[in-house]
């Protein structure tokens, strides 16, 4: 092998070796983000702190890859696992999320970090009240996921009308709360506790229904999760 023939070999196994060690960083990225988000659902049985579940999973994830988002807006960010899913289905997608309380805020915001800086340079975590940061937020979001105060979401909904893009998605979780919202078993009058957040659920479903640039699904998985699509 001559002098050159050498140095252009060299320079081919050391693209070949960049090459194995970024599918590697890659690989074990992926690996290191599904070892996180177990992690996140075991801190969030062991201390009672309520995440999307296992069965909204699946349409969550669907809905956020049909949306297809370029920037994603979530009221209520508890530990922030929502929201690294998200930003996994949304691989281009910039996020901001919205959590009232300080200390779940911090949480969320050392677990992005702990992501990596893929997932944490995406991410804005705003802390305070939802209703209230709303109107300082600027438009537009694609994708807007509504999982904060249940008997809020009517003034969520319309809080962020404003910020929707053309072809916006609004996801809200929870929408059938224990089968007291409607359909078989909702009949009764709700007990004093719930009764707040039933009414405001109902109200949350009769508006994005009747709203003429939606369409609005209702998917009963989980807790029910309302998918309402702007058609604009
Ligand atoms: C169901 S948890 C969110 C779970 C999260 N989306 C996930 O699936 O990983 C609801 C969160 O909303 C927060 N929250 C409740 N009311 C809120 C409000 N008005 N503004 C902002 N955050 C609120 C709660 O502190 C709680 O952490």
């Amino acid at each position: 092998m001559f002098f050159y023939d050498m140095i252009i070999q060299i320079d081919i196994w050391d693209r070949e070796l960049q090459q194995e060690n970024a599918d590697f960083s890659r690989d074990t990225t992926m690996g290191r983000l599904d070892e996180l988000l177990r992690e996140m659902e075991e801190y969030a049985r062991t201390h009672e702190t309520p995440i999307l579940t296992e069965a909204a999973r699946p349409v969550y994830l669907r809905t956020v890859r049909a949306a297809a988002p370029r920037r994603i807006l979530e009221l209520g960010t508890a530990i922030g696992y929502s929201a690294l899913l998200a930003l996994r289905e949304a691989p281009e997608a910039e996020l901001v999320t919205v959590e009232r309380d300080e200390a779940l805020a911090e949480t969320a915001r050392e677990n992005l970090c702990r992501a990596g800086k893929k997932y944490e340079s995406r991410a804005t975590i705003l802390v305070g009240a939802a209703e209230k940061l709303l109107p300082t937020l600027s438009a537009p979001f694609d994708f807007v996921f509504i999982d904060a105060a249940k008997s809020r979401y009517p003034d969520f909904w319309l809080g962020v009308q404003p910020l929707l893009a053309p072809r916006a998605v609004v996801a809200a979780d929870n929408v059938l709360f224990r089968g007291l919202v409607e359909g078989e078993g909702s009949e009764e009058w709700p007990k004093h506790s719930y009764r707040t957040m039933v009414l405001q659920l109902r109200e949350y479903l009769r508006l994005v229904r009747s709203a003429p640039d939606f369409q609005t699904e209702v998917f009963p998985e989980g807790d029910g999760m309302a998918v309402s699509r702007r058609n604009e």
